[in-house]
């Protein structure tokens, strides 16, 4: 008489979870293979291997997909917006969703049916542009006890925005302007000398990496 093992065997129990939670994704670090500044989205390879179950009840590692069209999560709310350029090649953290986001995002819907059935599936993904290798910290003067730090460069506002001056470029520009002028048409005694040539160069007082809309 064959033995039949019954399904609420504890060891095949654990195996059918642990066979369901390789299916499970919650956080994983990619690099950026292609970014669309348009849609703000990005295709990203993950870059850890996945972990799959075989037939025989054991387990293999295999690449996991390129995963297209991930958004990239700027901070962004109430109209206002942080953003930074996105590169090619750029770790980041991708976080998946419990269920399926892409409804939501096409319809902005409420309250909204998810429309695929997935769970913690690869597909309803968002990156997180704030992944970096050990080897590649920030350099010290990218931080400050006292002060927000943005670097290299900080725009405020849209493509008009032009480099703000500076008080102290502004301050020694202007001196050396009054300082230096020169006049044309000089007369002596109670004669009327011409204009005299005054001019603050306005290159010299701009910040070259801090520009703000008038
Ligand atoms: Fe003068």
């Amino acid at each position: 008489m064959t033995a039949t093992r019954e399904p609420e065997d504890p060891e095949l129990i654990s195996k059918a979870i642990q066979s369901a939670l390789l299916e499970v994704h919650t956080s994983l670090i990619a690099h950026v293979v292609s970014w669309d500044p348009l849609t703000q989205k990005a295709d990203v390879r993950p870059v850890t291997r996945g972990t799959v179950p075989t037939a025989d009840g054991d387990q293999v590692t295999e690449d996991l997909p390129v995963i297209p069209g991930v958004r990239i999560a700027f901070f962004r709310s109430g109209g206002f917006s942080f953003t930074f350029p996105i590169s090619v090649g750029d770790p980041v953290r991708l976080i998946f969703s419990e269920s399926y986001s892409g409804t939501y995002r096409a319809t902005g819907a409420d309250a909204s049916d998810p429309g695929l059935v997935e769970r913690f599936g690869l597909s309803s993904a968002v990156a997180l542009p704030c992944e970096e290798r050990d080897a590649n910290p920030l350099s010290p003067d990218r931080l400050d006890p006292a002060d927000a730090v943005i670097a290299p460069s900080l725009r405020v506002g849209g493509l008009s925005a032009l480099p703000v001056a500076m008080a102290a470029l502004v301050q020694s520009a202007i001196t050396t302007a009054i300082t230096g002028h020169t006049h044309t048409g000089v007369t002596t005694g109670a004669g009327v000398s011409g204009t005299g040539a005054l001019a603050v160069p306005v290159g010299s007082v701009a910040s070259s990496n801090l520009k703000a809309e008038p």
